[in-house]
């Protein structure tokens, strides 16, 4: 199963987990109590499930749709390597990958 690693957006803590391939990065998180609300459930409507992916496997993950990109862009904290987590589905690939919470989230469904 590959592994998965989370850094806190201050890196001063660090979880890893043995998971199923086929999981997104948002049920993972959810799974294991993790601090990434996910508020549209996997829609591309929020923004809450944001991740900074480590460089080393960035291009390791299939391209973002173009709503994908669409919501990143209304995004607090945005990098160039950020993804949405609930777009990012975990493989035997991805064995290793590194994921960065951002410091901060915006539910644009919020008012
Ligand atoms: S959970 Fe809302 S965009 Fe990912």
């Amino acid at each position: 199963m590959p592994r998965i690693i989370f850094i806190s957006a201050d890196g001063s803590e660090q979880a890893e987990f043995n998971v199923p391939p086929g999981l997104t990065v948002l049920e993972i998180a959810h799974k294991y109590g993790l601090d990434i609300e996910g508020a549209c459930g996997g829609a591309m409507a929020c923004s809450t499930c944001h991740v900074l992916v480590d460089r080393r496997y960035f291009d390791k993950i299939p391209k973002p749709l173009e709503e994908e990109d669409d919501m990143l862009d209304l995004t607090f904290g945005v990098a160039k390597t950020s993804r949405l987590g609930c777009q990012i589905v975990v493989t035997d690939a991805l064995d290793g990958l590194t994921l960065r919470l951002p410091p901060e989230t915006k539910n644009r469904q919020e008012r």
